[in-house]
């Protein structure tokens, strides 16, 4: 049986064992997928040794994502991008290195959630790893205007620096959280870090559209900061993460396999379980 896995550090909580065991049984794909901890300073062996045993590709995730994208002996245009790696496929060839989690949340956004990115003002919340892996697929989704806004000014100024030759006729701009005082936006995407700390990003007041989604690339059973302030800004929709976790999953499933799967039925178990936690 061809095996797959998700290689991390913590792992036990990985919801992509049971994610990918969904994907293969609808799919009558014969497939394994475990969840590999791999030592603090000892990826790239964890991954030898799993290919060795005959794993055929893997997902990576924290805090591996740049070893994964150094590891990977050719990538594609959206992990290149990214600088970053969260799925590798082994073959004759060596190893590819892949990013699934931009197009994971472009699929959220407009399959599950029914947004139009075209034409539309996307605010980008953060600068780090995160929000530098959504930059590629969302420029190509062709909103009117992609505004970074991060705590540290610098950061989202390099970052818009970085991809101003892949904006095309997207406005690209960066700035502070204050900067966006007194502007307004269709779909707010926080790819922050604050959630962690039970922080929202401090925003000025009245910069939902009327209509707008707020989006945390977040998730858990309960609410995330920003979702609640976002709704007490006015936002009319939220949404969280756990939608941008089954689409890139499915995303890396259909790079390994050859077929795409449905995602409604495994995100709705997902999302059944979580309000149960
Ligand atoms: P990740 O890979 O999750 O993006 P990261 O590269 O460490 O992790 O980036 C964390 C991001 O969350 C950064 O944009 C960080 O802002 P700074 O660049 O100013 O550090 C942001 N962040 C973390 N905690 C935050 C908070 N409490 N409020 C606002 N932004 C926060």
């Amino acid at each position: 049986m061809d095996r797959y896995a998700v290689i991390g550090h913590p792992i036990a909580h990985s919801k992509s064992p049971r994610i990918h065991a969904a994907f293969a049984r609808q799919t009558g794909q014969a497939l394994s997928y475990e969840a590999i901890l791999a030592p603090l300073d000892g990826f790239v062996g964890t991954v030898h040794a799993f290919r060795a045993a005959g794993g055929r590709g893997a997902n990576v995730t924290v805090p591996f994502k740049l070893e994964a994208f150094a590891l990977a002996s050719r990538h594609t245009e959206r992990a290149r991008t990214a600088g970053a790696v969260n799925t590798l496929l082994f073959d004759e060839h060596g190893i590819l290195g892949d990013n699934t989690d931009g197009a994971g949340l472009v699929r959220d956004l407009t399959a599950n959630l029914g947004c139009t990115l075209s034409g539309r003002r996307i605010l980008l919340l953060g600068a780090g790893g995160a929000a530098r892996g959504t930059l590629l697929p969302l420029l190509q989704a062709a909103p009117h205007r992609l505004a970074l806004a991060n705590r540290s000014v610098s950061k989202a100024v390099e970052l818009a620096a970085a991809f101003h030759p892949l904006a095309g006729a997207v406005e690209l701009t960066a700035g502070s959280f204050g900067d966006l005082a007194g502007q307004q936006f269709d779909i707010v995407i926080n790819a922050t870090a604050a959630s962690l700390a039970a922080e929202a990003p401090p925003l000025p007041a009245g910069i939902y559209a009327p209509g707008a989604l707020a989006y945390d690339m977040m998730y858990g059973r309960d609410e995330t900061a920003y979702l609640l302030a976002a709704r007490a800004e006015g936002a009319s929709r939220v949404a969280d993460g756990l939608g941008m976790l089954v689409e890139q999953a499915a995303e890396s499933f259909t790079l390994w396999r050859g077929v795409r799967p449905d995602t409604a039925p495994v995100l709705a178990e997902l999302r059944r379980e979580l309000g149960a936690a």
